[in-house]
């Protein structure tokens, strides 16, 4: 069973929601799983087996505050993370067009610039078609737990 830190990226809460969502799937099959939106530096992560990111974009496919300076720090430092392995969530809009997901997309690109491994492929939420992202995540979530 894996130690699982689901970290959120998010400005208004939907991050939240989903990780709310599937934090009792993960656990329910018997992983450690905690939710933080809290992260400086990857060292916040040490003891953790798999990161879960859940990460929407705000402004114009930017990385939400809260968040932002743990991907600076992974942009400026780079940290080895070969022993990382993660998942990837990345809310968005398709009416942003250009910069959909991009606050995701450039998380995961600084997690892989790295050396860390995601897990499966990265799940992209649009919330102009999907007003529940959770329902997404939630749906996804059962392929990407049985790669682990
Ligand atoms: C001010 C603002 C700017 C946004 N900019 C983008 C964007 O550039 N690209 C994108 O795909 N989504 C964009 N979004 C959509 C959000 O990423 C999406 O609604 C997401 O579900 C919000 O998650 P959160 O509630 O966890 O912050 C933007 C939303 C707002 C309110």
């Amino acid at each position: 069973m894996a130690n699982i830190l689901i970290l959120i990226g998010t400005e208004s809460g939907n991050a939240q929601m989903v990780a709310d969502a599937l934090k009792p799937i993960l656990a329910g099959d018997g992983h450690d799983v905690a939710i933080t939106d809290k992260a400086q530096t990857a060292a916040d992560f040490s003891g953790r087996d798999v990161l879960l990111v859940v990460c929407a974009t705000h402004g114009s496919g930017d990385i939400p505050t809260n968040i932002l300076p743990l991907a600076e720090s992974l942009q400026r430092e780079r940290p080895d993370l070969g022993a990382w392995r993660y998942g990837m969530i990345a809310l968005g809009d398709m009416t942003y067009q250009d910069t959909f997901c991009g606050g995701g997309k450039k998380v995961d690109a600084a997690l892989e610039a790295c050396g860390a491994r995601r897990i499966g492929d990265r799940l992209e939420v649009d919330a102009s078609t999907q007003p529940l992202p959770d329902d997404e995540a939630v749906a996804w979530i059962k392929g990407w737990k049985a790669l682990i």
